[in-house]
């Protein structure tokens, strides 16, 4: 399975990767002008800001690794645990790198398909593991569908399956506000990715950490590259992790251009899933790929996601500041109001 990016000019408000929609800390930008050819001439050291982010995060220096972004962390992780006859058991939708960076490996992917609610499938998850399983991977809030599962049910899953590691991928962990981190360590088999892609709005640094028992870190370790992580990341991490206020207010000021834009799709009838993240899965219907063309027609991309397991005639839509989301309206007016034209001259 090969991932493609979505090709074409993106140089219009950008709906479509989940991405912090304006702008990192400005504590990072400072830090960013004054980095010094040292910094440039030598290999980036990643240990000082393994153990600053470790402690930020209540955890020993030796239980995180910090990776070249989530896509790296996933990738080392199936490399590490995964080999020819194990089953990687995935909740489906998800997000797709799972499936791409498993296919470099000989194991099998087990999908569990979520129902049309598109909530997390407890059971049929549980019911699916079986001795071959070596890898559960959960994002969780999920993509493309912001459902989460609960604390209890990972903590169940990962009990149901000792000889296999679960991945919590956390990466929009910031907008949910619950996370399993601090039962690294004490659940044996619990693996925690973050991102600073997300609420950090770092995604262009590629930054991004795995949260493991010590017995796992030191597989990990065998197979992550040790200078993955480059010196411009390893120097903006301490101000972003330490601008807390700057993080606080972009997570609030997401959460209310979320329940605004809730409010607007309700209005305009539109069926969407409850999300738990900086994104919403809305229902187009048949004229999904026509709508995500009149989106971008308007200045707004969005995703279409109908080629997902489950989600035919879906298109997910980021969100942004409470200003971006507005305009973000308008577009989806304009673009509802021609599809609903074209339908009408059809009849
Ligand atoms: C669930 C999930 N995990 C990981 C990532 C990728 O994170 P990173 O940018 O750190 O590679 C994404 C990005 O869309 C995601 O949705």
């Amino acid at each position: 399975m090969e991932y493609h990016p979505p090709l074409g000019s993106r140089d219009t408000l950008r709906l479509d990767f989940n991405e912090n929609t304006l702008a990192c800390s400005p504590k990072v930008c400072e830090v960013l002008a004054r980095i010094s050819t040292g910094e440039l001439t030598r290999y980036p050291e990643r240990q000082p800001v393994e153990a600053i982010v470790a402690s930020h995060l209540g955890l020993a220096a030796d239980q995180l690794a910090l990776t070249n972004g989530v896509d790296e962390a996933i990738h080392v992780l199936f490399e590490a645990f995964l080999e020819a006859g194990d089953e990687l058991l995935l909740p489906v939708p998800t997000y797709t790198m799972y499936e791409v960076y498993s296919s470099a490996t000989d194991a099998r992917v087990v999908p569990v398909q979520a129902a049309d609610d598109l909530q997390f499938p407890f059971d049929r998850l549980f019911a699916s593991i079986t001795p071959q399983t070596k890898v559960i991977a959960i994002a969780n809030p999920n993509s493309p569908s912001g459902s989460v599962a609960t604390r209890d049910q990972l903590i169940e899953i990962a009990r149901r399956a000792p000889q296999a590691v679960m991945l919590v991928d956390e990466a929009y962990f910031h907008f949910h506000g619950e996370t399993v981190i601090d039962l690294v360590g004490t659940v044996p088999n619990l693996i925690v990715a973050r991102t600073f892609s997300k609420a950090y709005g770092l995604a262009g640094l590629r930054l991004g950490l795995l949260a493991a028992p010590v017995e796992l870190m030191r597989w990990i370790r065998r197979v992550l590259s040790p200078y993955s992580v480059n010196s411009l990341a390893l120097a903006c991490l301490p101000p972003a992790l330490e601008d807390t206020a700057y993080l606080d207010w972009y997570v609030n000021e997401v959460l209310a251009a979320r329940a605004e834009f809730e409010a607007a799709l309700d209005g305009a009838g539109i069926r969407r899933w409850p999300s738990r993240a900086n994104f919403i899965l809305v229902e187009i219907g048949p004229q999904h790929a026509e709508f995500v063309r009149l989106m971008r027609a308007a200045g707004v991309l969005v995703r279409d996601r109908s080629s997902d397991p489950g989600c035919d005639g879906r298109v997910r839509i980021t969100i942004g500041t409470r200003e971006q989301m507005r305009h973000a309206v308008v577009a989806l007016n304009i673009a509802l109001t021609a599809l609903k034209s074209k339908e009408s001259l059809h009849v």
